[in-house]
């Protein structure tokens, strides 16, 4: 893994409450480039979207707090790197992904947060992909792995 070997000295970080979780991501977003992709993986309460709030906002864009609830990706600009934060939760096929232009994303200059890509892992996500894997431990714990490739 070639970032975050630091901040992830054994592989994985423990937070305890989501203003840990979101410190975690603004710690990570120095070592973000553009091109990067993340795929963020883990169950519904996993902290997903606090980390990459965490990343937006140590990126400086202004508006960390949106995110695609309803709408399949959400871009922020304005920070350091534009950022396309896609969430396939409700995604049905990869087709919806292709279809708001996913390759143009791909290789652009933005850096992609995926939520749940997992589930398109092999349709829609490129080998160079950085997987973040997000475990409940406890009520207010929650365990951040990074996964290699
Ligand atoms: N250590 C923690 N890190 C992140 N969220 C936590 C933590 N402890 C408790 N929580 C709570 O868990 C939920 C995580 O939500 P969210 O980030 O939306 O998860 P996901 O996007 O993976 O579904 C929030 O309600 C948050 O307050
Ligand atoms: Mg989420």
């Amino acid at each position: 893994m070639k970032k975050w070997k630091k901040i992830f000295r054994n592989g994985s970080v423990e937070t305890y409450g989501e203003a840990e979780m979101v410190a975690l991501g603004r710690a990570m977003a120095a070592e973000l480039e553009a091109g990067d992709v993340l795929g963020l993986v883990g169950d519904l309460g996993a902290g997903k979207t606090h980390l990459i709030q965490g990343m937006l906002e140590g990126l400086g864009c202004t508006d960390a707090g949106a995110s695609p609830t309803f709408a399949l990706v959400h871009e922020h600009t304005g920070g350091r790197l534009p950022v396309a934060h896609f969430d396939f939760y409700r995604m049905k096929s990869p087709d919806e992904a292709l279809g708001i232009g996913w390759d143009e994303y791909l290789t652009g200059d933005s850096v992609l947060m995926v939520e749940w890509a997992d589930r398109f892992d092999g349709e829609l996500m490129p080998a160079a992909t950085q997987w973040l894997v997000l475990r409940h431990e406890g009520p207010t714990q929650r365990r951040v792995s990074l996964a290699g490739y």
